[in-house]
C-alpha cells in the first residue's frame, strides 16, 4: 500500500464490482437509447473506463472538466468550466459519470448546463457519494458507495494532483495536510 495512505476503504475489488453493478444496470436502463457517457476530467477516468467496459449496449463517450477545487481539501462555492464537452447534447440522453458529489454543486452546475442545451434527460452515476456534504439538492441516480465525511484519494481522486493513480481508494495520513505548507508532497520521505 502507499505509504500516505492510512486506511483503505474501497479496495481494488469492491471497485471493481460496483463497476460492474452500474455498468450492467445503465446497459439495462439504456439498452434502447445510445446515451452519451459523460466523464468529469480529471477524477472520473479510471471509474469511467470500468464502467463502460461493463456495458454491452450503444454507447458515446465525451469529456467535460468543470472545476470547484483549487488544490485543497475544502470545496470552493465557485465553479468554473475548464473544458466544455464536444458533442450537441440536444435531444441526447446522458449520463455523468463522477467519481465523487460531495456539496453538489459541481454536479447541479453540470445538470443545468446539459438542461439548458436541450438534454432530453441527465442522469448521474457517481463512484462515491458524500451525503453527508450536501449543500445544494441533486439526486446522484446510480451510487458505488455512500463515503464518510473524510477527504479521500485514489482510483482518479486527487490531492493536489497526486495519487489519482492508486487502484483503490483510501484516507491520507493526516500529516500530508499538515506538511502541506513547509514542503511539497514531492519532496516528503
Ligand atoms: P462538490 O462539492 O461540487 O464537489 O459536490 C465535487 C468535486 O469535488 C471534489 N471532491 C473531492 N476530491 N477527495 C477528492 O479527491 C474528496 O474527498 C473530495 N470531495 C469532493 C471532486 O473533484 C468532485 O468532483
Ligand atoms: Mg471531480
Amino acid at each position: 500500500m502507499n505509504k500516505d495512505i492510512e486506511r483503505v476503504l474501497y479496495s481494488v475489488e469492491d471497485i471493481q464490482n460496483a463497476a460492474k453493478r452500474i455498468g450492467n444496470q445503465l446497459a439495462e436502463d439504456y439498452a434502447d437509447k445510445t446515451p452519451i457517457l459523460l466523464s468529469v476530467l480529471k477524477g472520473a477516468i479510471l471509474w469511467s473506463v470500468d464502467v463502460m467496459r461493463e456495458m454491452d449496449s450503444y454507447v458515446e463517450l465525451d469529456f467535460i472538466d468543470v472545476s470547484s477545487y483549487h488544490g485543497g481539501v475544502e470545496s470552493a462555492g465557485e465553479i468554473t468550466l475548464r473544458t466544455d464537452l464536444t458533442t450537441d447534447v440536444a435531444g441526447r440522453d446522458i449520463i455523468i459519470l463522477e467519481d465523487i458529489v460531495d456539496t453538489g454543486r459541481t454536479l447541479k452546475y453540470m445538470i443545468e448546463l446539459l438542461h439548458k442545451r436541450g438534454a432530453a434527460s441527465v442522469k448521474v452515476a457517481s463512484l462515491l457519494d458524500k451525503k453527508e456534504g450536501r449543500v445544494v439538492d441533486v439526486a446522484v441516480d446510480y451510487v458505488g458507495f455512500d463515503v464518510p465525511k473524510a477527504f479521500v484519494v485514489g482510483y482518479g481522486l486527487d490531492y493536489k494532483e497526486l495519487y489519482r493513480n492508486l487502484p483503490y481508494v483510501g484516507i491520507l495520513k493526516p500529516k500530508i495536510y499538515s506538511e502541506e505548507d513547509s514542503a511539497t508532497l514531492n519532496s516528503q520521505e
